[in-house]
């Protein structure tokens, strides 16, 4: 080869390596290719250093060393961009095993139980309806449990069939919401609306229906003048924002100690529409083809009641209701078993979600 070609092609070479910046190879990949481009087996520096043999010798006295000095030079500016590159990139987590280019596992998120859910839209309705929220101790005492409630000594609700007694007599643990009523009648003047959920408890065989331990959420309005009449206006109004606008109430007599007159409140069916039919032809189960649910026990307040916690029956009249939190969720919900709700299976808690209230 003519001194003068390989003179031009070195030129021309060592002037693309001379344009080449290597901050433009932005990863090492990248890097490497330029690397072959210039060093390969068969790359552009390459293959001039390879022609060097073919010159007289002269020749190659005097140009060897440049052209090796000009592969140094590149060799050094690669080696410096791959030092730098290497330095930006974390080696603890290749060495590590971790692809983090892998989705993440997905986040547990908890949830609101649905009695929960259901006792918060309960007290939340009747809320905007002007009722506070009150609260009562669990483990009561006879007199807040019964004795005030105007429950006599001989009332069957006061069996030890009925009721936890607990060692240090005589105290219990609550069998219902209605103590609260007489804790707040006995700490405040009236005219008082409250509002009471929270848990009781009762010496009941569990099955499909029924818990020893259960929610109920008491409702108790007194001031001057309050009717039947109110109180059945207040439970529409209240099942009617919580169930949907077409449910319908019934009232049937009943009798607690507590209230007179009394009356057991019946829901229409969420699940056939109050008609009693459906499941194919056999009538549907949840209302037992009557098309109502028995949902709450309610009355306007015993003037006995008010004489006990020293309210005057004279000047004071009220309306008070207690339901089962448990039951309306079950209807609500379609809920089959109310043991569904204690035990704490995951694939029956994660289908309630806020969004759904
Ligand atoms: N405390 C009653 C029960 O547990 C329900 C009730 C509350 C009835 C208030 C009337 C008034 O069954």
């Amino acid at each position: 080869m003519a001194t003068s070609d390989w003179l031009a092609a070195f030129e021309k070479t060592a002037a693309a390596i001379g344009a080449w910046e290597p901050s433009s190879a932005a990863t090492l990949s990248a890097l490497d290719a330029v690397r072959i481009d210039f060093l390969g087996r068969n790359g552009r520096l390459t293959e001039v250093l390879k022609g060097l043999k073919d010159l007289p010798l002269e020749d190659r006295k005097l140009y060897g060393p440049k052209a090796q000095s000009a592969r140094a030079e590149l060799e050094g500016r690669i080696a410096a961009r791959k030092a730098a590159l290497e330095s930006h990139r974390d080696l603890s987590l290749e060495k590590s095993g971790v692809d983090v280019t892998l989705p993440a596992s997905p986040a547990l998120r908890g949830r609101l139980h649905p009695v929960t859910l259901m006792m918060g839209e309960m007290t939340r309705v009747l809320g905007l309806m002007g009722y506070s929220l009150a609260e009562g101790p669990l483990v009561e005492t006879d007199w807040h449990n019964f004795e005030a409630l105007n429950i006599p000594a001989h009332h069957p609700a006061r069996d030890a069939h009925d009721t936890f007694y607990l060692k240090d007599l005589p105290t219990l643990l609550r069998t219902h919401t209605s103590p609260v009523q007489v804790r707040t009648m006995e700490k405040t003047k009236p005219p008082l609306k409250i509002v009471c959920p929270g848990r009781a408890f009762r010496r009941d065989a569990v099955d499909a229906s029924h818990s020893a331990v259960f929610y109920q959420m008491e409702c108790l309005a007194v001031g001057h003048g309050i009717t039947f009449a109110d109180l059945k206006g207040t439970l529409e109004v209240f099942m009617r924002t919580l169930l949907g606008s077409s449910t319908r109430i019934r009232f049937r007599p009943s009798f607690f100690p507590f209230t007179e007159p009394s009356a057991e409140v019946d829901v229409s069916c969420l699940l056939c529409g109050g008609q009693g039919s459906g499941g194919g032809g056999k009538g549907c189960s949840a209302c037992k083809q009557s098309g109502w649910v028995e949902l709450l026990g309610a009355g306007v307040v015993n003037p006995a009641v008010f004489k006990l916690v020293g309210l005057d029956p004279e000047e004071w009249t009220g309306f008070a209701f207690g339901i089962g939190i448990e039951r309306l969720a079950m209807m609500k919900y379609r809920i089959p078993d109310i043991r569904l709700f204690y035990e704490n299976d995951l694939r029956f808690l994660d289908q309630f979600d806020e969004d759904i209230l």
